[in-house]
């Protein structure tokens, strides 16, 4: 996405996110769902879970509603939400949701109804934002055409007696299954808090009702069925209280998110919901596996190669020479790309032909310009070796070492170099300030240049713009003319016309770590990059309207203090604590 509007003078806080000073009065409660199965983290996905029955099953889905939120105040009364709702989503890893600003105090109890009211249920959901957990488009769970919401749907697959792998579909709905959720914790409100609950999904099969999948493999709550107001009674009871603890985040969003594969990963505020992958998420030794294999040369066709040989740790995993050499000499045609904050990324190389990490990882094994190896060579190779296959066995459940096993270690390896630490980022935390030069570089690299109105700007930020500094599309930005282009970028993959000469615009975090520049690493410098966009440009037919438009054709013109600024700007990006900077 662009930004289209006009900006000026801008503070570095208001342009990421509009931070909203508390009222003194009042604290801010946010409460985090811990999904769990028998006390564990549930892994969404894996047949390898078992309830009271018996039954050896899956979770592959597990979305509810919440609405009515109330807080019990010391004298008992309650103090109640006004129009509250909450979609939880524990595969997609939508696991919080905030109460808003609630007067500071002390509270004794926290309440809210798994399900909605009549009013709730039967509004109309074309009228509700974008955002609002109660979108069809946000919680997938409005019944369309018949109407009202399923407000608890789990969904998994089941061994069945014969071996084989069933379904099994509880859709909860209705006012009969409603229920309310009250989970006694003392509160202290008078600063910002946060609540962890635990909803322990293997109760919603036997907390207080059997179920066993055999007998009733699904419900859509019809009237009538036994089976969906047992499972609801159950499903409240799965809630229990595990802390609270002071909220000490910036407002808005969060600052770390625990996968349900357990693993702690640090994330600032001001990013983006990534999209993880449901059925590969990373675990501690998923991802020591993952760096095990990405340093390991026999992915190689003469063992003399890794991953890290052409993406250097030190340099943010990328590339300092020009263009990558193979594992056998072979000279390749591109600069080999830094590797961080890839959970962000939509599509993976310069062009975009790898629609995932897991995908990606296995073709630089077998290109003949790289690692040139085929994968059962490779795989062989790791099969033999003494550690491995107790490695992967302690990852995969199996000692078995298969191309997918691997893509999905170097996968869980790879997602989690996460990056997002530089000096803007403590600048934007109140830990830091930029200096007069680097706020100068800040204000150009955010504003249009507009010379007829007298604006000074650079106009990084239409393309470089957000928490990455990408907006994650293939553009073209003035390389080359038509007739003096040697790699034809995007167009290469997709065949199309308007794709010519565009390549992804890459993130800019850690790009005084990543020299040279560029696809085709033409740039020495970020000096020099900076000349490219002041008065190098080519035109083209396909040069991003964001460049073409500085016409009449002079470029953006910018002063030799302009240009410092800039590169100023640009050397407050790179992250010192990046794990993968050592
Ligand atoms: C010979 C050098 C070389 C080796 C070895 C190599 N790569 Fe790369 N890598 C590159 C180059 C060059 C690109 C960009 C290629 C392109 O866009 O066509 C790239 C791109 C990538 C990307 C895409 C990143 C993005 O932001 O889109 C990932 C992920 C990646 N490599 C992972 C790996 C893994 C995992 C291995 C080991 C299995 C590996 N690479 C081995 C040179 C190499
Ligand atoms: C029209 C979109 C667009 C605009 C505007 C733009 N860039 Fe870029 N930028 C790109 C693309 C696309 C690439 C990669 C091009 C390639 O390698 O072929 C890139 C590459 C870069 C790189 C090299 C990064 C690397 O890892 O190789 C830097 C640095 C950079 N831009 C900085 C800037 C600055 C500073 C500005 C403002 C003066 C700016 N860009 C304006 C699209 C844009």
């Amino acid at each position: 996405m662009r930004v289209a509007c006009s900006t000026r003078s801008l503070t570095l806080a208001g342009f990421f996110l509009a931070l909203s000073l508390a009222h003194a009065h009042a604290a801010r409660l946010a409460v985090r769902i811990e999904h769990r199965w028998n006390g564990q983290p549930l892994p969404i996905g894996e047949v390898a879970l078992r309830n009271d029955a018996g039954n050896e099953l899956s979770v592959t889905r597990l979305a509810y509603l919440l609405s009515s939120a109330k807080l019990q105040r010391a004298d008992g009364s309650w103090l109640a939400a006004n129009d509250w709702f909450a979609f939880i989503d524990a595969a997609k890893q939508r696991t919080e949701f905030s109460l808003g600003d609630v007067p500071a105090g002390r509270y004794s109890a926290i309440r809210f109804d798994l399900g909605l009211d009549p009013a709730a249920d039967k509004s109309d959901p074309a009228k509700r934002a974008a955002d609002h957990p109660l979108n069809p488009n946000v919680n997938g769970l409005h019944w369309s055409w018949r109407g009202g919401y399923v407000f608890l749907a789990i969904e998994g697959r089941w061994r069945q007696r014969d071996g084989e792998l069933g379904g099994y579909s509880y859709h909860l709905a209705g006012q009969a299954c409603r229920g309310t959720i009250e989970v006694p914790a003392d509160l202290d409100l008078s600063g910002n808090a946060l609540v962890t609950l635990v909803f322990d999904a293997e109760k919603i099969f036997g907390a207080q009702h059997h179920i066993d999948i055999a007998n009733a493999p699904s419900t859509h709550s019809r009237t009538g069925d036994d089976l969906a107001p047992r499972l609801a009674d159950n499903a409240v009871r799965a809630f229990a209280l595990a802390r609270v603890e002071p909220d000490l985040r910036p407002a808005g969003k969060r600052s770390a998110v625990t996968l349900p594969g357990g693993l702690d990963v640090k994330i600032p505020a001001h990013f983006p919901q990534a999209n993880w992958p449901a059925d590969n998420l990373p675990t501690a030794g998923g991802v020591a596996l993952g760096e095990r294999l990405f340093h390991d040369p026999r992915l190689s066709i003469n063992n003399s190669q890794s991953c890290a040989s052409c993406h250097d740790p030190t340099f943010a995993f990328a590339d300092p020479r020009p263009v990558s050499s193979g594992a056998e000499g072979q000279r390749g045609s591109r600069n080999a790309m830094p590797l961080f904050n890839l959970a962000w990324k939509p599509s993976f190389f310069w062009d975009g032909r790898a629609p995932s990490v897991r995908a990606q990882v296995l073709m630089p094994i077998q290109d003949p310009l790289e690692m040139h190896e085929s994968l059962g060579h490779a795989l062989a190779k790791l099969v033999a070796d003494p550690k491995y296959p107790d490695e992967f066995e302690r990852v995969f459940g199996s000692r078995e070492i298969t191309a997918d096993r691997l893509a999905r270690a170097l996968e869980q390896f790879l997602l989690t170099r996460i990056s997002a630490d530089a000096k803007i980022d403590r600048v934007l935390r109140g830990d830091a300030q930029l200096t007069g030069e680097e706020q100068r570089g800040f204000n150009l690299f955010f504003s249009e240049s507009d010379p007829a109105h007298g604006i000074r700007g650079a106009d990084c930020f239409h393309c470089h713009g957000g928490a990455n500094f990408t907006n994650n599309q293939f553009l073209n930005n003035g390389l080359d003319a038509d007739d003096t282009r040697a790699d034809a970028g995007r167009a290469q993959f997709t065949g199309a016309a308007q794709d010519r000469g565009c390549f992804m615009v890459p993130s800019l975090r850690n790009v005084a770590l990543t020299a040279p520049y560029m696809h085709d690493g033409r740039f020495k410098t970020l000096d020099e990059v900076i000349e490219h966009y002041d008065d190098g440009v080519q035109r083209s037919a396909t040069l991003d309207p964001n460049l073409a438009k500085h016409l009449p054709w002079k470029g953006l013109g910018l002063s030799a203090d302009e240009k410092r600024a800039l590169v100023a700007l640009l050397r407050t990006l790179p992250d010192d604590g990046f794990s993968g900077h050592r």
